[in-house]
């Protein structure tokens, strides 16, 4: 794993955003695994920016996102189809039809992760997977569990996300109780992994995810057994790193 230490976020999003913009520049038709959370906002900024001022072309991109809410409608603010529409896709030139989220308004699970899996697999697989680290060491809406599950499925939101998540919505109802999500055998068939930590609140995260023992308890640790991760995080984030 290479780690690269940078002094906070700002810097974190840069660096991040240079790791994409030459992944983008030196295979122009890539295929990028994208995540949502507020982590990688700022690496988004930066490749908008970069794509504004005219360097950085995104015409030959396709894009997969990790994971989707089931069940809310893509106009909907919270779900990640907006979001990865309002923070990128809507600001540069990735051709429309390119975008790929799992679909939360298909109903039949099985089939719509099924298929999910076998997009990505008809694209090539994915050539960089950006991902953000969840507090109890989660990647994408895989959570700590006692096996990691392998494709593309559909997991029961823990009762503690639905609380957490209910501020953003008119009421707990409105949260949605499941979510597609790309499997830990997804990620890790990426070619390459990029994954972005910030803020002290994640210090130990990091270190029982990519300095402790590989388990299914903390799902961010199978990264340790990928050929190719790169780690950007800030001071805080590596804090209790020696
Ligand atoms: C996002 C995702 C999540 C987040 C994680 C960290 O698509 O799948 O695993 O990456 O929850 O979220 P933030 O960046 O908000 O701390």
């Amino acid at each position: 794993m290479k780690i690269y230490k940078t002094k906070n976020y700002e810097e974190m999003s840069r660096k991040a955003a240079h790791i994409i913009s030459a992944q983008v520049t030196l295979k122009p038709d890539s295929v990028l695994g994208l995540a949502t959370g507020s982590t990688p906002i700022g690496t988004y900024e930066n490749l908008v920016k970069w794509y504004e001022d005219g360097d950085l072309d995104f015409s030959g991109i396709t894009t997969v996102n990790l994971d989707e809410y089931k069940g809310l409608p893509r106009d909907n603010d919270q779900s990640y189809y907006y979001f990865m529409h309002h923070h990128l896709f809507d600001h540069v030139n990735i051709p429309d039809g390119r975008t790929h989220l799992p679909d939360g308004t298909k109903e039949d699970s099985d089939q719509e992760c099924r298929q999910y899996e076998e997009l990505i697999q008809s694209l090539g697989g994915v050539d960089l997977q950006l991902l953000g680290l969840g507090h109890n060491g989660h990647i994408g809406f895989n959570e700590p569990d006692d096996i990691f599950p392998d494709d593309t499925h559909c997991v029961n939101l823990q009762e503690r996300t639905i609380e957490a998540n209910k501020r953003f919505f008119a009421s707990a109802d409105e949260v949605p109780r499941q979510a597609y999500t790309m499997g830990i055998g997804t990620i890790m068939r990426a070619k390459k992994i990029l994954i972005v930590v910030s803020g002290a609140d994640k210090a130990d995260t990091v270190k029982e995810a990519f300095f402790g023992p590989i388990t299914p308890k903390v799902p961010a640790s199978i990264l340790q057994l990928h050929p190719d991760v790169t780690l950007v995080a800030d001071e805080a984030a590596l804090s209790k790193i020696d």
